[in-house]
């Protein structure tokens, strides 16, 4: 199989940025921030982000590019009997697509929807959107055993949106990374509009306020550390397989640090940047309407959804058109990280593995995932959007995270790898970073897991009660883990690079 390669240095690094940056950074981060003690929170995230995140990322890179090839083949490189470690969090990748690009089908109609103000002007509008958003665009069940038939203006939506994503990883590397610079600048030029319309809004600054408050008692508890390391793990989109395979497309003399670096300080800038064109959002909404911060559906997909549409609604003037920005900005935040968890983390650990070729594997992928995702686009999608979710993107991605560590650390070699990373980068890394992967990686991912998955309650509220079902969640990760074996035992030609030299 030929080699595949970024043609400059930079379409990689706008290609993992776009990767990283997606909608957790506008959903997930401003909220988090302002729940677990503001100014606190950034100082935990921060921490989490160089001593965890950076080198995990190099981690990442640098075997993928050691062993040039994919998750699956990079553990097989190291012993065939760990090619299961790889193959884990592709399926975790699998699965993420199959309702990422759900909640892009549902932006779409969102652009739609604002360009009419399907929900309404004024106060009127703004107390609907819940109701258009439950109602009118999920048609919500009654739970998660109600499926009913699905929603075929999401499903076309839907279609569109793998259609895309098909087109862009058809033709592989070259093409993504060209690409992934256009989708960034796009992104970042939409939230610049938003951000400006935002802070320049009546009562911005009240809600600024909420977002940065600082409590740094809360420094002492666990909560914080729990809730700023898995967003650390979750928005870099490491631990989900792809990020090896963007590694492998690295040149030989790719500066490896340098890119981690990058990556991880610009997904992060943007993500504190996004909190200010919402909080200023959230602000404006709350003096226009007279209601307080606990009145605003700041949490999860209400941000976008609910909130937002609420504050067009309220806008002065021009509010289809900031309405449709907003959620065509969040469709290019969202489609760069679909179509590297396809790719990087599906398509071509497939294509090592069996020798397929790229088209057919990407028509196979994007097919089948397609297919998978039309279960949320039903009136019980939501809950199931959600199990797999708090699954695959809390439970396998960190549990993954631990074990790539701990194989990559203590029996391929942590030293090994840091001389590999430092032969080509600018910065070298100290000895510092072999216990950062031998240890405290492994220790600060298992501790997220274990106070947030059995020590604190994540359900979120409102859901009425099936979050009692624990059966799916044991059932994906038992189905998953177990089809990983079965992967790793079946022989097929040798994968890409496996021989160590
Ligand atoms: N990092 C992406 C975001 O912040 C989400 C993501 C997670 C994408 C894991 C791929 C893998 O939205």
């Amino acid at each position: 199989m030929a080699v595949e390669r970024w043609i400059r240095p930079r379409h990689f690094i706008f290609a993992a940025i776009g990767s990283a940056i997606g909608l957790g950074n506008v959903w997930r981060f401003p909220y988090l921030t302002y729940e677990y003690g503001g100014a606190a929170f950034l100082i935990a995230w921060i921490i989490g982000l160089v001593v965890l995140g950076v080198p995990w990322m190099m981690m990442e890179f640098g075997m993928g590019r050691r062993m040039q090839s994919g998750a699956p083949g990079v553990f097989a490189g190291i012993g065939k009997k760990w090619e299961w470690v790889g193959w884990w969090p592709a399926f975790a990748a699998f699965l993420i697509c199959t309702y990422y690009t759900v909640v892009m089908a549902w932006c779409l109609h969102y652009v739609v929807g604002a360009a009419t103000m399907a929900w309404g002007m004024g106060k009127t509008g703004a107390a609907a959107t819940g109701d258009y958003f439950f109602g009118e665009v999920l048609r919500l069940s009654s739970g998660p055993s109600v499926l009913g038939p699905p929603i075929w203006t999401t499903v076309g939506f839907l279609a569109l949106t793998w259609v895309i994503v098909y087109l862009i990883i058809y033709r592989g590397a070259p093409a993504i990374g060209r690409i992934s610079q256009y989708v960034m600048c796009i992104a970042w030029a939409f939230l610049l509009i938003i951000f400006v319309r935002g802070v320049t809004l009546v009562g911005a600054a009240e809600g600024l306020n909420f977002y940065l408050a600082p409590d740094f008692g809360v420094l002492l508890g666990g909560e914080v550390w729990f809730a700023a390391l898995s967003q650390i793990a979750f928005t870099l989109s490491l631990g989900m397989a792809g990020m090896f395979a963007y590694g492998s497309f690295i040149a030989r003399r790719g500066d490896i640090v340098n890119s981690a670096g990058i990556t991880s300080f610009s997904n992060c800038a943007t993500s504190f940047f996004a909190g200010f064109a919402i909080f200023s959002t959230v602000g404006f909404l709350m003096s226009a309407m007279g209601i307080g911060i606990g009145e605003v559906a700041l949490s999860g997909l209400g941000l976008a959804f609910v909130a937002y549409p609420s504050m067009v609604s309220m806008l002065p003037a021009a509010q289809g058109f900031f309405g449709a920005i907003f959620f065509i900005m969040f469709w290019f935040l969202a489609i760069s990280s679909a179509y590297f968890l396809t790719y990087g983390g599906v398509v071509i650990p497939l294509m090592h593995k069996f020798g397929w070729s790229r088209v057919k594997t990407a028509i196979g992928v994007c097919g089948v995932t397609f297919l998978i995702g039309i279960l949320y686009t039903t009136q019980g999608g939501l809950y199931w959007l959600d199990i797999v979710d708090r699954t695959v993107a809390f439970y396998v991605l960190l549990l993954s995270g631990v074990l790539a560590a701990i194989v990559v650390g203590w029996v391929y070699g942590a030293d090994k790898l840091r001389e590999h990373i430092n032969e080509t980068s600018d910065f070298k890394v100290g000895v510092w970073f072999n216990w950062i992967i031998k240890v405290v990686l492994p220790v600060g991912l298992l501790f997220v897991v274990v106070y947030g998955g059995f020590m604190k309650d994540i359900a979120p509220e409102g859901y009425e009660g099936y979050f009692n079902w624990s059966w799916p969640i044991w059932t994906i990760l038992g189905v998953t883990l177990i089809l990983s074996f079965v992967l790793q035992g079946i022989k097929t030609r040798a994968p890409k690079g496996v021989s160590e030299k």
